[in-house]
């Protein structure tokens, strides 16, 4: 009987503080994967005074004795990759790239950013990192995969051929085919660099598995921007949400141990699409300022607004979600009044439920009183009897525990009841 991976996964809209949990626990684990998603991601983690910003590198890298996999789901840009490694050293034996993680190329970004141009006001507001053209090229088959850089010399080829075969196509988004010296340059620069963490992860982790090590499996993105389950078309191009961890790292859903989901005591979102329960007054605007709500890949500023409880119970469903960590309690210090979408209303009918179109939808709210100061506390009984009427209320609004209460970016300012 082997053992089973656990789950970290975002229920909003994303940055709900995944970095800080997946850091805290990954003391306790072995080994911590990333299963989706790209540079589009971004992982912050304070220690002291040092702040760390990850996008590709598995957040437990911060834990010296953790191994850190970049699996098979994950669009890997290799000049991206190289720069965010050289933060840290000593990678070597500590950090393995899937062979089958798919590779972002430059020209996928260029296409990206051509595309949200010609949306206009219809842009998704990606992060202009080549998300969406990367997990394209995947789908259609015409990707090229990590282990390639093997023999950079064929991918250099086969990037031409790709390039002549689908010239129109670059063309019309002034992508240029690029010299054939400097790629194969380039290739070869990062198959110096990354050939050595290139192995099949599958395998190393079904061997983990069997030796009983401790593995956790860090989301990226959320759940509402998952490709199928979120407000499609304003999503990612991955499936965030925990049933990606599998087919993202080449488990199974037996390999599946306790999934923890993370929420904000709130609800932001960057880039374009519905979010219903937004606040356009100057509670957004405090909420905006108290939670540096800027976004860490993009620095763009966040939309703020109040808890979703329709779409947290939705997030908990899909994920399967054991236990919630409810993060940054601390920024609604200070606030009177404290407001939680119940329930939805879309053409004179009230949802309890994420419909179809979100077009229309209007936030039915309930108020909560609110506290002065939650912030560093690390035992729950000392939180102000307000903020524990709030907590118990999500809990039974969202049907699931709340086990852990973020209470600062600090590592240890983190309740675990
Ligand atoms: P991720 O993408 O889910 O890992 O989240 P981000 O790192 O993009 O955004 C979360 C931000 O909130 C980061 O700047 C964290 O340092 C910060 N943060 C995390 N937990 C807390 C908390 O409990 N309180 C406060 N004030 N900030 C927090
Ligand atoms: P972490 O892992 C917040 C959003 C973008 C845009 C949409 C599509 O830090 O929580 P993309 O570049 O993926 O094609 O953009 O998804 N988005 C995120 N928003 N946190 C993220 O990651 C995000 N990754 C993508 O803003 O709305
Ligand atoms: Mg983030």
């Amino acid at each position: 009987m082997s053992n089973r991976a656990d789950i970290i996964v975002g229920l909003q809209w994303g940055d709900e503080g995944k970095g800080k949990i997946v850091d805290n626990l990954a003391q306790k684990y072995d080994i911590v994967c990333r299963f989706a998603g790209g540079h589009n991601a971004g992982h912050t983690i304070v220690v002291g005074d040092k702040k760390y910003a990850l996008h590709l590198i598995p957040s437990g890298v911060l834990n010296p004795n953790a191994v850190n996999i970049v699996g098979n789901g994950v669009v890997l840009s290799p000049k991206d990759f190289i720069k965010e490694m050289s933060q840290f050293d000593n990678l070597k034996n500590r950090l393995f790239i899937s062979d089958r993680a798919h590779l972002l190329l430059p020209y996928h970004a260029m296409i990206d950013q051509a595309r949200e141009k010609m949306k206009g006001d219809k842009a998704i507001g990606t992060t202009g990192k080549g998300i969406g053209p990367a997990y394209g090229d995947k789908v259609a088959r015409v990707g090229h995969r990590a282990g390639e850089l093997r023999d950079p010399l064929k991918l250099r080829d086969r990037i031409l051929e790709h390039f002549d075969m689908n010239a129109p196509v670059f063309e019309a988004m002034g992508v240029e085919k690029p010299d054939s010296e400097e790629l194969l340059n380039e290739l070869q620069e990062y198959s110096k660099a990354l050939l050595e963490y290139i192995t099949d992860t599958t395998q190393l982790l079904w061997k983990a598995l069997s030796e009983d090590k401790r593995i956790l499996l860090e989301g990226a993105q959320g759940t509402m921007l998952d490709i199928d389950h979120g407000t499609y078309p304003y999503v990612t191009s991955s499936t965030t949400v925990s049933a990606g961890a599998c087919s993202g790292l080449g488990l199974n859903p037996k390999d599946i141990g306790y999934v923890t989901g993370i929420a904000k005591a709130y609800c932001t979102r960057v880039g374009n699409g519905p979010f219903p329960s937004e606040d356009f007054s100057e509670a957004g605007d405090k909420i905006r300022e108290r939670g540096h709500e800027f976004g860490t890949t993009t620095g763009r500023p966040r939309r703020c607004g109040w808890f979703d409880a329709v779409a947290m119970r939705h997030a908990v469903r899909i994920n399967g979600v054991d236990r919630v960590s409810l993060m940054k309690l601390d920024v609604l210090d200070g606030f009177d009044e404290i407001k939680v979408c119940v329930a939805y209303e879309k053409d004179d009918e009230q949802l309890n439920f994420v419909p179809y179109d979100m077009d229309g939808v209007k936030p039915i709210y309930k108020s909560f009183k609110g506290w002065q100061k939650t912030e560093g506390i690390k035992e729950f009984d000392k939180l102000p009897q307000t903020a524990q009427d709030y907590i118990t209320a999500l809990e039974e609004m969202i049907d699931c525990k709340i086990g852990i209460i973020s209470t600062s970016p600090q590592r240890e300012d983190t309740i675990i009841r």
